[in-house]
């Protein structure tokens, strides 16, 4: 049923005080931390997590610390109008939705550290990033003190290293993966997605093809390093101007294999103009 409105908060006092009132109630609370431009995506990420809470917060903040040099924040699009209407089809009870007085007072100094899922795959391209996100992430926890939260398996290497610090600091907090959403071609949904003009929108949507034809290489025999690169050159051949990986990684610690003897997955990034298209799959045991 659509909601008539949409609660927004913005400071964490108040935030603080609406869960220990749900608490007390014995709801179980739960947060889909987003950075808005919100689209079908983000909004599947709230349905599934409905299975698992009784109450669910969506966080809208662009976090500056996640952005690099080069990294416009400035230019993240920016709607909360049209994100809270979003918001009104789906089971959120809340927006929280903080300044950055609120997230980073004055004198702001502590960042917990994962260098081993921080420094490969997408940190190479965007160092500090993973940093500014365990910052963020793990301040959205203790200001929100949910039971549960959800990541999207779109930003896999994400999902891993919030799993990891979660394990490693004991968080009470559960973390649940939600499934890739993907446009009817193949192409994981982005906000990215809306740079593309219609021609290399078309091309966008062959990444997710030519990477399940790298899953069918290994099944058919071929080794990792030769699918990889069958993989990168049909990207290149197709027009993609670059491609930054073609990775076959253990799916916990994104550490690159050369055998598939645990479970794995395949994680990409193709470049169309300065848009980066990420993209990932698991890789299914093969007997
Ligand atoms: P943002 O890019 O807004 O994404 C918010 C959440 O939506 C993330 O968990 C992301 O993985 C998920 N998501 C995005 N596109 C998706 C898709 N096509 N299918 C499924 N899930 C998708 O990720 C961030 O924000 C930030 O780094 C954040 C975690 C909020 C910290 O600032």
């Amino acid at each position: 049923m659509q909601k008539s409105e949409m609660k927004i908060i913005r400071t964490a006092g108040e935030l603080s005080q609406q869960v220990r009132a749900w608490k007390a109630d014995g709801h179980r609370v739960g947060l889909v931390p987003t950075m808005g431009a919100l689209h079908h995506g983000h909004l599947s990420l709230v349905e599934a997590i409905a299975a698992k809470a009784d109450k669910i917060i969506v966080s809208i903040y662009v976090n500056p610390t996640q952005f690099g040099e080069g990294e416009d924040l400035s230019a993240y699009p920016r709607d909360e109008a049209a994100d809270c209407k979003a918001l009104m089809t789906t089971p959120c009870d809340l927006i929280y939705a903080p300044s950055s007085d609120e997230m980073y007072p004055d004198g702001y100094a502590t960042t917990p550290l994962v260098p081993e899922l921080t420094h490969i795959l997408e940190g190479l391209a965007r160092p500090g990033h993973f940093d500014g996100v365990a910052t963020v992430v793990t301040k959205l926890f203790a200001q929100s003190d949910a039971d549960i939260a959800i990541f999207g398996e779109k930003d896999y290497q994400q999902l891993a290293l919030i799993r990891r610090f979660v394990r490693d600091l004991n968080l009470p907090v559960e973390i649940m993966g939600g499934k890739l959403i993907r446009e009817s071609d193949g192409l994981a949904a982005s906000s990215r997605n809306r740079y593309l003009n219609v021609a290399e929108r078309q091309l966008a949507g062959k990444l997710n093809g030519i990477l399940l034809q790298a899953i069918d290489s290994l099944h058919a025999g071929l080794c990792i390093k030769d699918a990889e690169s069958e993989a990168e050159n049909k990207l290149l051949a197709a027009g993609f101007a670059a491609v930054d990986y073609v990775s076959v990684c253990d799916c916990e610690s994104l550490q690159a294999l050369t055998q598939l003897d645990r479970p794995a997955r395949l994680l990409a990034v193709a470049r169309i103009g300065k848009v980066r298209l990420l993209d990932n799959m698991p890789v299914p045991a093969f007997k």
